[in-house]
């Protein structure tokens, strides 16, 4: 993770290309593979509901209430199994539609492009995390909700992005994928349970390569992009970090269901400044800082970000 420059300026072609060029190695060198490095059935990394480090910590909209601390221990382990189920569930749903995007914006690159041979390398990457991914949710044993037929109605006219406005594509691509590392970083400061703790490694590992990716590829295109480009590009980020922070951070409507969560405590949840409010708006901060960078935040679609709490 550390060898990745989050901070390349690719205005200068040279500069991309050996971007590309050196996060294309970093794939063939430090690659994993869903079966081959995790230890599925080893003793320590057997899913028990009860286990204790399942437990949500207080970067979590729920674990963040007292409501969860006053749970019992067990009561507290099974939601967070449930949370971190689900959010496994909607990250392979959402690579899925970022796969059939890549695909696509792969299909229209030139011979020779380092753009065509990264985008390759991602989306390898990418099946194998669904398939770590898909693997968790099995062994739970648990049928949680993933995305909703709205989101996934839309997701092929998300894909046909990567051909038609691979711009806007990549800002979907940083909508899903910051707050999963954001949230995956965050976990991994404290003590997990052995199984996640593998796949939150791999998956942080690499994602730090596909970020850069999104943001050099942003960097280097948005510039020559026409005004009306432009402007979508700038709407549309506030509008979409918000849907997807609904779709990956929020407890679903099973989780609340099932555990009986009452109103006043997704009321405290959802209150302005609430910890769950500041995750949210952390975990897009990157996102807003490449957008003010690249000019793409206006007085008026300022107002728009922080009345969507995602201006942090
Ligand atoms: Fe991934
Ligand atoms: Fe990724």
């Amino acid at each position: 993770v550390t060898q990745i420059p989050d901070q390349v300026r690719p205005e200068r072609v040279e500069a991309y290309e050996a971007l590309l060029a050196r996060l294309s190695r970093l794939s063939v060198t430090k690659h994993h593979d869903a079966y081959g490095d995790v230890a599925w059935d080893a003793d320590a990394l057997r899913i028990d509901a009860g286990d204790p480090r399942f437990e949500l910590s207080d970067v979590d909209a729920i674990g963040a209430t007292a409501w969860y601390r006053a749970q019992p221990p067990a009561r507290r382990a099974a939601m967070g199994l449930h949370r971190v189920t689900q959010f496994m569930k909607v990250g392979l749903q959402f690579e899925n539609v970022l796969n059939r995007g890549l695909l696509r914006f792969a299909a229209r690159q030139p011979d020779r492009s380092l753009e065509f041979r990264y985008a390759y390398h991602e989306l390898i990457e990418e099946c194998q995390h669904t398939l770590m991914f898909q693997e968790f949710v099995n062994r739970s044993g648990l049928d949680v909700d993933g995305l909703p037929h709205w989101a996934r109605f839309l997701s092929s006219r998300i894909a046909a992005l990567g051909a038609r406005f691979p711009e806007l594509f990549f800002l979907f691509v940083l909508a899903g994928e910051d707050p999963i590392d954001f949230t995956q970083r965050t976990a991994l400061r404290r003590e997990l349970h052995p199984l996640l703790q593998r796949i939150a490694q791999i998956h942080v590992t690499e994602e730090a390569r596909h970020l850069c990716f999104a943001r050099a590829f942003l960097r280097r295109h948005v510039p020559s992009l026409s005004p009306a480009r432009r402007a979508a590009l700038a709407l549309a980020a506030p509008l979409v970090l918000a849907a997807t922070a609904a779709r990956m951070m929020r407890p679903s409507r099973d989780f609340v269901a099932r555990f009986a969560v009452p109103r006043e405590v997704l009321a405290e949840v959802f209150r302005p400044h609430s910890p769950h409010r500041r995750h949210v708006a952390q975990a897009f901060a990157k996102v807003r800082d490449l957008w003010v960078e690249l000019d793409l935040v206006t007085p008026r679609t300022e107002r728009l970000w922080r009345a969507l709490g995602v201006w942090a």
